[in-house]
Formats: C-alpha cells, sequence, structure tokens
C-alpha cells in the first residue's frame, strides 16, 4: 500500500474533478448505461441508504425513490456540485469526504456503490470491504454494480505498473490515470467469501456485473 497507490488515488480523483463538467456523457448516449440503470429497480435497496462515490448523482434519485435517507458520499466538489442539480429530494444529503479516510458516524441499511468497487486498489480491498461492514447495521446489504471483464475492450488498459490502471482523457485533450480492477463474478464472489462476506455478484446488462453482500 501507499507508493503507487496514493499516485494513482490522487490521479484518478483530480480525473474526475477535472471531467465532472463531461462525466453525464456515457449516460446520455451509451443504451448499455441506459439500461443498467433500470437494474436499480431490482436491487434490495431499503431504509437509509449509503451511497458511496455518488459522483454526480446519476443513481442517487434512484435511490432515494426507494429510501427512507441517502447520504451520498464523493470526494470531488465538482461532482456533487453536478448531483446538487439533478437531486433536490428532500431526503438525500450530500457529504464530499475522501472515502480511504472518511468513516459515518451512524449504520446504514443499505451500502450501495456504483462503479466504485474497480477504483479501489486490490491491496486496499479487505480495507474497504471492512469499512463496508462497519457502516452497515445488522441485517444490512451491500449492494453495488460495475464493469466486468468485458469493460476493459473499452478502455486504454496500462500493464506496466503494479496496479491495475486504466488512461482517461478529457475533452481538452489531457490524460489521467485511475485504477481500474475489472472484477470477474465468479472470483469476486470468493474474494468476498475469502473476506467473510455472502456475496451474490452476477453479469448483468452486458459487460456489467451487480453485486449484493451480507455479513453474515
Ligand atoms: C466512476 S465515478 C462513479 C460515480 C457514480 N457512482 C456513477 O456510477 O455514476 C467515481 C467517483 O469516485 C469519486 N472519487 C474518486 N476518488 C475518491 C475518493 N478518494 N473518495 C471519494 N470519492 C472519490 C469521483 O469523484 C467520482 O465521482
Amino acid at each position: 500500500m501507499g507508493g503507487e497507490d496514493d499516485v494513482l488515488l490522487a490521479e484518478q480523483l483530480a480525473y474526475y474533478r477535472a471531467g465532472a463538467a463531461e462525466y453525464d456523457r456515457p449516460y446520455r448516449e451509451r443504451a448499455d448505461i441506459q439500461e443498467l440503470l433500470t437494474v436499480a429497480d431490482r436491487l434490495p435497496v431499503a431504509g437509509d441508504v449509503l451511497e458511496l462515490a455518488c459522483g454526480t448523482g446519476q443513481w442517487t434519485p434512484l435511490l432515494a425513490a426507494r429510501a427512507r435517507s441517502v447520504t451520498a458520499v464523493d470526494a470531488a466538489a465538482e461532482t456533487i456540485a453536478v448531483a446538487r442539480k439533478r437531486v433536490t429530494s428532500a431526503n438525500v444529503e450530500f457529504v464530499r469526504a475522501d472515502l480511504f479516510s472518511w468513516r459515518p458516524s451512524r449504520r446504514y441499511d443499505t451500502v450501495f456503490f456504483a462503479f466504485w468497487l474497480s477504483h479501489v486498489p486490490p491491496a486496499r480491498l479487505p480495507a474497504f470491504w471492512d469499512a463496508v461492514a462497519a457502516a452497515l447495521a445488522p441485517g444490512g446489504r451491500a449492494v453495488f454494480v460495475d464493469d466486468g471483464p468485458g469493460g476493459a475492450a473499452g478502455e486504454e488498459v496500462l500493464t506496466d505498473g503494479a496496479v491495475p490502471a486504466a488512461l482517461r482523457r478529457l475533452a481538452d485533450g489531457s490524460a489521467y490515470r485511475v485504477v481500474k480492477v475489472f472484477h470477474d463474478a465468479t472470483a469476486l464472489t470468493d474474494r468476498l467469501a475469502s473476506l467473510g462476506w455472502s456475496a451474490r455478484v452476477r453479469p448483468t446488462a452486458g459487460k456489467f456485473l451487480v453485486g449484493i453482500a451480507e455479513r453474515p
């Protein structure tokens, strides 16, 4: 941990901060992502929900419609500003915080994260899932969606570092490295079991993954 992880995580956050205004484009233009959003209706989202890495709030209204409350956390003020315009539900609160250090002061019925797990460096996976467990009330569930292995075809995958990464480009030509782990559903299910979770992870809507995990 540290070293390459820290450098990549800083660059990853810089990418999302600089690109907040163009983040929503695939949600407008890609049929597979629009189809993926419909999965939210079938996910076990209930009660008080903690949304990690909420970004521009694409998933937040879908959660808010089914939740008592949503606490939506992201480290980028720029993405939260976009989300605040999109999401006006009275039961949503936004928090700006770094998920690698922030810990909630209460527990939640559901912890949800979309396209965040693939940005967690492998060495930080156990600590990340421990933090999710600590944020869940007894009987609570972690629910997530992300890219599966098929997502690699649409990325400039970087193979020269110790941490799985990809190069992302913004409209102004600037380029940033992000951590990008294309989890396989079966391998991730087994990894979660080794960390004490009972998880169901399955491919959906083409190249994506949907996971539901509980700590027995
Ligand atoms: C791939 S986007 C996902 C956004 C949203 N969940 C979605 O699916 O559209 C990743 C988000 O993680 C946020 N992020 C990056 N580093 C972070 C960190 N250390 N702590 C919290 N959020 C972070 C970025 O600002 C960005 O909004």
